[in-house]
């Protein structure tokens, strides 16, 4: 049974397991509207303004694009389901106090952490301070305040015990994040706790953490537990790929200058590559990841969601309706894989044993038996996801969407490669060198940039030569600031209650439509994943998926 499966046995609240739910918890309250957030739905308003006017009453996505100068944001309880898990400790904690010491936290602002274990606040601050701080990037001076903003109450989604301390350390007045770092399993019987103890308020958020389920009925069934409590614009489906500085870029790139959008086409777009390559393994999370897989925990979402921003139309406004509907559009425009295409457009890879940057590492298999996974030895989870999209609309017709990301692969890089067509008509004598089409490399991470990659004339005065070279927008040069982790403005984007950059209910179901005949596909198949050694860029047989189309993958090493 997978992590996320709405099997109600085994109560827990730390992320990765799996939960009971009380059967007597059956309250089903009206949803809240969401307070300190625009309106729900648009308001009818004039079409035309100064240009760069907000409309009133719709959030924009850089409601924070004067952090600092703003203030805080409001006075906020942040309650922290799976509290004592590794994405609090690694994440979330670290990510609020980087935001606290940039002065964003009022200072009557506190985060409740939940979990089963026994803890006062001593010793979960205890706690914190030893598995959190490794993750805090800077000074550390305002840290043991920091500190003094937590407590821990006890309770276990399992039982109604502790729910009524939960009540009487919140206070009304506040918004109230509940950010639910547990298992979806989890979801609706914590949203249906927290509702019988009367803990929803009309400004309360809720956070639900990937993945939304493991196909698209669990997703609808969570979707409909959460939304019996609580309305729509207060649930803030987590991607962080668009909390990241670069995806975010990637709107104003491409919608804050004239240059490249009447290029963003199929006439002058030859291809899309999306690449999310990462060197680690798997880890601790065996258990999860052996049912997930690279499909579910990394496409159906972040790539996707990749995707949807390089390929959207303009949307009207920088508000949440505006653009989320535009990437809804994108994904009802994904031609679906099924059949035979999934054969002939997907490789699935898992990693055996080899050496990730000079560093022998063992394959998944073992990497699961070490992390006490069941059924470890003969797993056919993929660990390695390729394949080829189309998006069927007036703007892509033709363009391929070339997707790829996996586990322990040569180095940690995520960079979307959009490939322009060859010049129509060559000017130039044979013999000049080749003349290359311009590529632009979007790289998210590590060294987050944009390289146009264009043709040049080699300098000199013999002969002339063409040479291929790059115009390089480096962030960390240009900007010379510290790249914030995307928790950290997602977060306080839940507490000004702005959900733009966040998965609305219809984006998460269409990809779970998008995604779910592939998962199909290759469970009829039941073909074994191809195997591709550690540190590598995944199985021949992605580099054929390519090829056969006359193109290759880009990698690091070119320009
Ligand atoms: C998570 C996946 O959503 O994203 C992980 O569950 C993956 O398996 C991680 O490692 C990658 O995130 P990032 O920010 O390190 O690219």
């Amino acid at each position: 049974m997978p992590p996320w499966s709405l099997d109600r046995s085994r109560p827990s609240l730390s992320r990765e397991r799996t939960l009971t739910a009380d059967p007597a918890l059956t309250t089903t309250p009206a949803p809240h509207a969401v307070a300190d957030a625009g309106p729900a739905t648009r308001p009818a308003e004039p079409r035309r303004g100064r240009p760069g006017a907000q409309r009133s009453g719709a959030t924009p996505v850089w409601a924070a694009a004067t952090d600092g100068a703003a203030g805080p944001v409001a006075p906020v309880d942040f309650v922290v389901f799976g509290g004592t898990g590794d994405l609090a400790m690694r994440k979330l904690l670290p990510s609020l106090f980087h935001r606290d010491r940039d002065g964003m936290l009022t200072a009557d602002s506190r985060v409740v952490a939940l979990s089963r274990d026994p803890l006062d606040a001593a010793a979960y601050r205890e706690l914190v301070d030893s598995r959190a701080r490794p993750h805090v990037a800077g000074e550390l001076d305002h840290w043991a305040a920091f500190l003094g903003r937590l407590s821990h109450v006890q309770v276990d989604a399992g039982s109604a015990d502790g729910w009524g301390d939960l009540h009487d350390v919140l206070d009304d007045g506040r918004v109230r994040v509940f950010y639910l770092a547990c298992p979806p399993s989890l979801f609706g019987v914590v949203c249906r706790r927290l509702s019988a103890a009367g803990l929803v308020t009309p400004r309360s958020r809720v956070v639900l953490e990937k993945p939304l389920g493991w196909d698209l009925a669990s997703a609808r069934e969570i979707n409909d537990d959460v939304g019996a409590v609580f309305a729509e614009e207060q649930v803030f489906r987590i991607d962080h790929y668009l909390g990241k500085e670069t995806v975010q870029n990637l709107m104003v790139l491409r919608f804050a200058n004239t240059l490249l959008e009447p290029l963003w086409n199929s006439r002058y777009v030859d291809s899309v590559q999306i690449t999310v390559a990462e060197s680690v393994g798997v880890g601790t999370r065996g258990d999860y990841y052996d049912h997930a897989g690279a499909l579910r925990d990394m496409v159906q979402n972040h790539l996707v969601q990749l995707l949807c921003l390089c390929a959207m139309e303009p949307p009207t406004h920088l508000d949440r309706d505006s653009v989320r509907d535009e990437k809804v559009k994108v994904l009802q425009s994904l031609r679906p894989l099924a059949g035979d295409d999934v054969a002939r457009y997907t490789v699935r890879g898992q990693y055996r044993a080899g050496a990730v940057e000079g560093v022998a590492v063992s394959g998944y298999c073992e990497d699961l038996a070490a992390s006490g996974a069941a059924g470890a030895t003969r797993s056919r989870t993929e660990t390695f996801v390729a394949l080829r999209a189309e998006v069927d609309n007036w703007r892509w017709a033709g363009v391929p969407f070339y997707l790829r990301t996996g586990k322990r692969m040569a180095s940690k890089t995520s960079e979307i490669v959009i490939q322009f067509r060859p010049v129509p008509h060559s000017i130039f004598p044979a013999g000049v060198g080749a003349i290359e089409p311009n590529r632009l490399v979007i790289r998210l991470q590590p060294d987050e940039s944009v390289r146009l990659h264009m043709m040049a004339k080699e300098p000199g005065p013999g002969g002339l030569q063409l040479r291929p070279a790059p115009l390089n927008l480096s962030f960390a040069e240009t900007f010379r600031r510290r790249s914030a982790d995307a928790y950290e403005r997602l977060l306080l984007d839940v507490v000004r209650g702005n959900p733009t950059l966040f998965m609305r209910r219809d984006e998460v179901e269409t990809a779970w439509e998008w995604t779910e005949p592939v998962l199909r596909a290759w469970a009829a198949t039941g073909d074994a994943p191809k195997p591709y050694p550690a540190g590598t860029t995944g199985p021949a047989a992605a580099i054929a998926l390519i090829e056969r189309d006359g193109r290759t993958w880009h990698e690091e090493h070119e320009l």
